[in-house]
C-alpha cells in the first residue's frame, strides 16, 4: 500500500494548481483505500510478483476518487471523510472538472500495463457506474422501487468497481479462467455487501465515524434497502410516512422515518442481506488456493459488514 500511495502521489501531478489542490485535498482526506487493498490482496492471492499492480490499484483509487467527486456533487453533500467535500469548498464546477481529470489520469496510467483485457474491464466497469448513477437520478422519488431495481443500481454504481478491481488481481496473475471467475464473483458480492451496509449507516452511523452525515440518502429522496423494507413490512401509517418522504425528498422527515425503519426492524433485516452477500463473496473464493492474500480477501468481506465507517 505505500508502494501505491507513491504511485498516486506522483500521479497526481498536473501544472493546473486548481487541479493540484482539488484532487489533493480529496485524497489527503484518506478515505479506507479498501479497492486498492484488494487489487493488491487478488493479485497477490494469484501468486502475482510483478508491480504492475501497484499501477491498478492507483488506477482504481483514481477512478473511485473520481465517482466520489461527482457523487458529491449529484447528492448535494458537504460532509465525506470527516471534512468538508470539495464541492462544500471549490463548488461544483470544480469538483466535475476534477473528477473528470482523475479519471483521464486513470486511463493515461492504465496504457502503461500490458494486455488488452485489462483496459477493457476499466472501461467496462468506469462506464457501468456512470450508468449506475443516472439510473438512481431516474429513480430518485420512486417509492415503488423494487428489491430487484435497487440491487441492480448497486450492482452497477458501487459492485463493479470492486468486482473489476478483483479481477484486474486475476488478470495481471495470468491464471485460468475458473479462478479470474471466481475472483470477479467475489468482488461483485463483497460490493453489493459494503453497498448494503453504506444504506444502512445512512441511518443509523455514527457521524465521527464515517465521516460523512446522516439523512443523505433521504435527502435525495432515495429509496434504499431499509425504506423498501418498510413499504413491504410496516405499519401501513409508517409505510405511509416513508412514501411521503420518498416523494419529496427532505430531511425535514429525517425523525419519522427513523422512527418508522425501527419499529420493524429494517436495519438488521437490511443487514442480513448484506451478510447472505458477504457469505456469497467468500464463497466465490472456493477455487483460489490458500494463503495469507486469500484469507486477507476473507477479512474484507467480514470488514465489509462488520465497519463502523
Ligand atoms: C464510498 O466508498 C462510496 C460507496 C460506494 C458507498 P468508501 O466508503 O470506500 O469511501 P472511502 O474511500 O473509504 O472514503
Ligand atoms: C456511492 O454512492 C457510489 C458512487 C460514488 C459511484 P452513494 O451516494 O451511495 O455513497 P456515499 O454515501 O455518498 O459515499
Ligand atoms: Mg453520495
Ligand atoms: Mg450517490
Amino acid at each position: 500500500m505505500d508502494a501505491v500511495d507513491v504511485v498516486i502521489r506522483q500521479k497526481l501531478h498536473s501544472d493546473v494548481v486548481l487541479v493540484r489542490q482539488v484532487a489533493e485535498y480529496i485524497i489527503g482526506a484518506g478515505g479506507k483505500r479498501m479497492r486498492p487493498a484488494l487489487v493488491l490482496a487478488s493479485a497477490r492471492a494469484c501468486g502475482y510478483q510483478g508491480n504492475h499492480h501497484h499501477t491498478l490499484a492507483a488506477v482504481i483509487e483514481f477512478i473511485h476518487t473520481a465517482t466520489l467527486l461527482h457523487d458529491d456533487v449529484v447528492d448535494d453533500s458537504t460532509l465525506r471523510r470527516g471534512a468538508k467535500t470539495a464541492n462544500a469548498v471549490y463548488g461544483n464546477a470544480a469538483s466535475v472538472l476534477v473528477g473528470d481529470f482523475l479519471y483521464s489520469r486513470a486511463f493515461q496510467m492504465m496504457l502503461s500495463v500490458p494486455g488488452d483485457r485489462v483496459t477493457h474491464v476499466l472501461a467496462d466497469a468506469t462506464n457501468i457506474i456512470a450508468e449506475g448513477e443516472v439510473l438512481q437520478l431516474m429513480n430518485c422519488h420512486n417509492a415503488d422501487l423494487s428489491i430487484e431495481d435497487y440491487l441492480h443500481v448497486v450492482h452497477f454504481k458501487t459492485a463493479k468497481l470492486f468486482e473489476a478491481a478483483s479481477q484486474l488481481g486475476a488478470l495481471v496473475a495470468n491464471v485460468d479462467e475458473e479462478i479470474e471467475t471466481g475472483l470477479k464473483n467475489y468482488g461483485k458480492h463483497l460490493g453489493t455487501a459494503f453497498q448494503i451496509i453504506d444504506d444502512v449507516l445512512d441511518y443509523s452511523g455514527d457521524e465521527s465515524q464515517t465521516g460523512k452525515h446522516l439523512g443523505d440518502d433521504l435527502a435525495e429522496g432515495k429509496t434504499t434497502l431499509p425504506l423498501i423494507h418498510v413499504m413491504q413490512y410496516g405499519s401501513s401509517n409508517h409505510a405511509d410516512t416513508v412514501r411521503t418522504a420518498i416523494e419529496s425528498g427532505s430531511r425535514d422527515d429525517f425523525a419519522a422515518v427513523l422512527a418508522a425503519v425501527h419499529s420493524c426492524d429494517a436495519l438488521p433485516a437490511s443487514r442480513a442481506l448484506g451478510e447472505s452477500e458477504a457469505l456469497a463473496a467468500k464463497q466465490s473464493l472456493n477455487p483460489v488456493p490458500e494463503s495469507i492474500f486469500k484469507k486477507t480477501l476473507i477479512e474484507f468481506a467480514d470488514f465489509a459488514v462488520l465497519r463502523r465507517h
